[in-house]
């Protein structure tokens, strides 16, 4: 019935290509920007340092990260135009579609700047996007809660801003404990680039076409919406919270094993990562910190270690790979923050963004950019003609 029409060989896609940005190997669990391990950077370096070594190839000197800090506080401001746009979505809107209706909308207002080719064009539209991202997120969750929004506060810090716009109240100050903000941060850098990715394929894959950026990452973000993918830390907390007791565990434990059943065990297995996910392990230590530093315990982290602890023994599991990925640590931390389920994917669009213009930047720097342009293997009818 079908036949099987083989394909030219040798057809080149931007599907897999050559990248000096980030470094996996999968089976070591290990992860690099620039060639520097995640563990130093998550450790000795802030979200800012990592986004400006992603974009710039190097780390920043104290100057140079002084600057980008100011640079990103002046940029954090967004066109007073987006807030109609936003005014037309209805009541609970999901904050990924306000948010990458968002950044879409910026090339309406930098109309002029879509063409992007000196160092400067780069850098400017680079800073740009970083910076407002924060601001479109928090804006977007708080447009979808009927709250008025809060502007940037230019004596903060990147992150520090981020949940002071978040979760402000004109009327009452915020208290951001330092441990929380440096969870936020860390959070920020363990997501900041993957390599190729789902939704850094699409980034990539309109940077190929000659797209420009805004329209590259809109793209990224809806990519990366999906529960497979970066929806996948939601999705950690809603089947917690589905799950609801530990007595319940084993049950949903067999159906994620029942190959007739199609029941995933959200933030688990890993499509590069057959060993434990580095950036797992940095988050777990976090998560456990800040539990018994904001006292935080429920059925829910009760539930969570179960879970754990039988994925990390369990046959099925273990003989697939199946370990917690950075999404069943993030959702937990992400929790604690008192941010809500549905602005984590968002959490993860604002940590991936410098890896997202990183890729973009590198493929339009190439001398000679080929479009996108996989083949399929047919597999349909062979010719035929009416009778
Ligand atoms: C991210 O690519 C990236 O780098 C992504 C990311 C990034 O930073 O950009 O790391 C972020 O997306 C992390 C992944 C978040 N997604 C989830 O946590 C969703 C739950 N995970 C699964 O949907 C799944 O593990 C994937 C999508 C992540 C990977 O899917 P694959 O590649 O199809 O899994 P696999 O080939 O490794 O599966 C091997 C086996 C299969 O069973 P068998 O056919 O061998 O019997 O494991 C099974 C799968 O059915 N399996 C699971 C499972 N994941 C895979 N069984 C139960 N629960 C799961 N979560």
């Amino acid at each position: 019935e079908t036949g099987m029409f083989t394909y030219d060989e040798g057809y080149t896609s931007t599907a897999s290509c050559e990248s000096k940005i980030t470094y996996i190997d999968g089976a070591a669990g290990k992860l690099m920007y620039r060639g520097y391990d995640i563990s130093y950077m998550a450790k000795e370096k802030s979200f800012l340092d990592t986004a400006y070594l992603l974009l710039n190839g190097e780390l920043p000197t104290k100057e140079e990260s002084k600057e980008f800090r100011i640079e990103m506080n002046k940029r954090a401001f967004v066109h007073e135009g987006i807030r109609k746009l936003y005014d037309s979505f209805p009541d609970r809107a999901h904050p990924m579609a306000i948010l990458s209706a968002g950044v879409s909308a910026l090339s309406t207002i930098y109309f002029n700047h879509l063409e992007i080719n000196t160092p400067e064009e780069y850098r400017e539209m680079a800073n740009r996007i970083v910076a407002k991202v924060p601001t479109l997120a928090a804006m977007s969750y708080r447009y979808s809660n009927g709250m008025p929004i809060i502007y940037p506060d230019l004596d903060k810090t990147f992150t520090e801003n981020f949940l002071y716009m978040m979760r402000a109240y004109p009327h009452k100050h915020v208290d951001l404990k330092p441990i929380e903000v440096k969870a936020l941060d860390t959070i920020f850098t363990l997501h900041a680039d993957h390599e190729q990715n789902a939704s850094t394929t699409a980034v990539r894959n309109l940077a190929s076409t000659m797209a420009h950026p805004y329209a590259a990452i809109s793209a990224g973000i809806g990519a990366l919406w999906g529960r497979s993918h970066g929806g996948a830390n939601e999705s950690v907390i809603r089947q917690l919270e589905m799950i609801g007791t530990v007595d319940k565990v084993d049950e949903f434990i067999a159906r994620a094993k029942d190959k007739n059943d199609p029941f995933r065990l959200m933030g688990f297995g890993h499509r590069v990562y057959k060993n434990f996910d580095p950036r797992a392990t940095i988050l777990k230590d976090i998560r456990d910190k800040l539990m018994d530093e904001l006292g935080i315990s429920s059925e829910l982290v009760a539930v969570a270690n179960k879970i754990e602890h039988i994925a990390l023994n369990d046959e099925y599991f273990v003989s697939r790979g199946l370990y917690p990925n950075i999404d069943f640590y993030s959702g937990l931390i992400l929790r604690a923050l008192k941010i809500p389920k549905e602005m984590f994917a968002v959490i993860f669009v604002i940590g991936r963004t410098p890896g997202w213009i990183a890729q973009w930047s590198e493929l339009r720097q190439q001398k000679t950019i080929k479009i996108a342009r996989p083949r399929q293997l047919y597999t349909g009818k062979t010719e035929r003609t009416p009778n």
